[in-house]
């Protein structure tokens, strides 16, 4: 229990560091007096006393109990971990990823995990993340051609569809129907700034684009140059487009469909740039996608690779791809991500040009 107290404003600064304030109680002002909270069990005339002592002052003059109420400040706790800890949780959920207002955590099922204690975790997210207002779990991993996750909700508001800022674009998604990662954020950045440094007006290919990252953090930030965007899954084609509304932006087509068929008929020899976001396919399609680079361009690489063979197993691949027709440097090569405990997700920018022309 405290008992409030108010002081005059000229003397509230003074006095604060003589008086035990329970800053617990949140201090209230008005035009002419601090309000102020000191915990019941505090010696009053001990107070009084070190303020006539200390100041020299009449301390009725300074000091005196207030009939007022003042708002309790609730503590808010550090971590996750804090507050699962305190309620006898001990689960590593480091790895929860937030996307503005929706939090995505990633619980194995084989932890079998009861739903009251889902519910805990969920709450540790909501309390210190104030914004969040749906928690979803995992409950597979990226499936199928789309590479879409299925996700089931824990708490919150029953939804999958937000809208959230990257790299300063603004981008519309549905988790549920389409590929996410706000992971590759600042891969995307890295690429965008590569292009403003090649100064070329450039054109640039991007197959397997979703609902558009790679794409538009490239366009806005060089808006001279001409991106098309191709992606075979209707619902993020429609999102693509979307984002591409909200960003304003008049530098990229959209093209719905498999990406190999379209880059044969629509882009043969026009890329300076090829950006190939697919990891887990990418050396498959690499064949049906370079054709659509001119003579001399930069592809950019995403792949999966061994940590124990790092880059070498893909380098390896790439090789027997296009090594015969196609004279290429890898001029960059760096991890983008961890994916799994013995798989990382690699980039590499390579240089290429048709074989009979010089590097
Ligand atoms: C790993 S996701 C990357 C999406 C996006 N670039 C990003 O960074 O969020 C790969 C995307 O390629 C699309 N895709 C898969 N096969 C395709 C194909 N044959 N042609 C066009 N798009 C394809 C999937 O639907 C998915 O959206």
């Amino acid at each position: 229990m405290v008992l409030v107290y108010k002081i005059k404003k000229m003397n509230a600064q003074e006095l604060k560091h003589i008086i035990p304030i329970d800053y617990s109680y949140k201090p209230e002002t008005n035009k002419n007096y601090v309000y102020f909270a000191v915990d019941k069990k505090q010696d009053y005339i001990k107070i009084l006393k070190d303020i006539k002592k200390k100041m020299q002052i009449q301390q009725k003059d300074v000091i005196t109990l207030a009939d007022k109420k003042l708002k309790k400040i609730e503590k808010k706790p550090h971590s996750i971990k804090e507050i699962l800890k305190n309620k006898g949780i001990n689960i590593d959920i480091s790895s929860f990823e937030v996307i503005k207002d929706i939090a995505i955590i990633d619980i194995p099922k084989k932890l079998n995990i009861k739903k009251e204690t889902m519910n805990e975790i969920a709450d540790a997210i909501m309390r210190v993340h104030p914004h969040v207002k749906t928690v979803l779990r995992k409950a597979s991993a990226m499936e199928g051609e789309w590479r879409v996750r299925r996700l089931e909700l824990i708490k919150g508001e029953e939804k999958t569809i937000t809208t959230y800022i990257e790299n300063g674009c603004r981008f519309k998604v549905d988790l549920s129907k389409m590929y996410y990662s706000t992971r590759l954020s600042p891969e995307r950045m890295r690429i965008a700034k590569l292009v403003q440094e090649s100064k070329k007006n450039e054109q640039i290919l991007i197959p397997f684009a979703g609902y558009g990252p790679f794409a538009i953090t490239i366009a806005k930030y060089n808006p001279s140059c001409r991106i098309a965007g191709i992606e075979i899954n209707p619902y993020a084609v429609e999102y693509f487009k979307e984002n591409i509304r909200l960003n304003k932006l008049e530098n990229i087509d959209v093209y719905e469909g498999d990406a190999r068929a379209i880059v044969k008929t629509k882009f043969n020899s026009w890329a300076d740039r090829i950006i190939m976001p697919l990891p887990k396919n990418t050396i498959d399609y690499l064949s049906d996608i370079i054709i659509g680079a001119k003579g001399e361009s930069i592809i950019h690489v995403y792949a999966f690779s061994d940590r124990e063979r790092m880059f070498k197993d893909v380098e390896e691949k790439l090789d027997k791809k296009i090594g015969k027709e196609y004279d290429y440097q890898i001029i960059n090569k760096r991890i983008v991500r961890p994916y799994s405990p013995f798989v990382s997700q690699v980039v590499m920018d390579i240089k290429i040009r048709r074989k009979n022309r010089q590097l």
